[in-house]
């Protein structure tokens, strides 16, 4: 299980986050939606280490992490996959070795090893043509189903993904989901920011709903849609196509 409990985040003035708690049970896979600026990001990037908080605190399978310590943030990565936005894979290097690069720096195997993991990771995302193509070959979706079999290199437990859809051209956006589908019917542990409602209330056991740093409201997704509590969960879902 993550927990995020009492987490604040000051950036200046602007309170990114503001007492946000939450959990995430093994085998759960939760939505967080909510208007730009709510804070969403922020509370992905706190969960993985790359935004210090200012207090609270954030516990991986009970274990309360200082990110200061390199130990602790050992057990995240290894513990997690991310995928963000932007993808974020290395430009020269073929997809391959951007699946194997991280495997063979953590000792996991052989290269032999590795590459048998890729390929059977890459078969699973659809793209198992494309072992020696550069990433400035792939189109946006290829591009995001590469960063989500590395992420799964690892064998992580949990998987946190923040609008992983949201740089895609829409005809791209379906291959995107259905793996992500594929991979939350298989069990996977996942956090996923989204801004596609339909698939969220397709995906999700339960959805949180972030504003101003808040969490504010947090339902099955039956209850989120249907049976909105807070004011601004209903002005929000009022604005929503989907
Ligand atoms: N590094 C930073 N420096 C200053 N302010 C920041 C920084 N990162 C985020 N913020 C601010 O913190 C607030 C929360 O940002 P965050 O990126 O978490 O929002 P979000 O919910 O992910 O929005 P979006 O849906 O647009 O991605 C915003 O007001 C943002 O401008
Ligand atoms: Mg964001």
């Amino acid at each position: 299980m993550i927990e995020a409990l009492n987490i604040h985040k000051r950036f200046d003035d602007l309170k990114a986050l503001d007492d946000a708690s939450f959990k995430l049970n093994d085998g759960e896979v939760v939505c967080i939606v909510g208007p730009s600026g709510s804070g969403k990001s922020t509370l992905c990037r706190a969960l993985c280490g790359l935004e210090k908080i200012d207090s609270g605190k954030i516990i991986y399978d009970e274990k309360a992490i200082d990110f200061n310590n390199t130990n602790d943030a050992k057990i995240v990565h290894q513990k997690t996959g991310f995928v963000f936005q932007h993808f974020n894979l290395f430009p020269h290097l073929t997809v391959l070795d951007n699946l194997t690069l991280g495997y063979l720096q953590n000792k996991k195997g052989s290269k032999e090893e590795a590459k048998a993991l890729a390929v059977e990771l890459l078969n699973r995302v659809g793209i198992n043509d494309k072992l020696d193509a550069y990433p400035g070959n792939l189109s946006g979706g290829q591009k995001q189903r590469v960063a989500i079999a590395r992420s799964l290199m690892l064998k992580p437990k949990y998987l946190l993904m923040d609008e992983p859809t949201s740089a895609l051209d829409p005809e791209m956006v379906k291959e995107v989901l259905d793996v992500m589908k594929d991979l939350a019917q298989s069990g996977m542990t996942m956090l996923i920011v989204t801004h596609e409602m339909h698939f969220a209330s397709h995906i999700a056991k339960r959805i949180i709903f972030m504003d101003e740093g808040k969490i504010i409201e947090e339902a099955s997704a039956f209850d989120f849609f249907n049976h909105p509590k807070s004011d601004r969960l209903k002005q929000f879902l009022s604005k929503m196509l989907y």
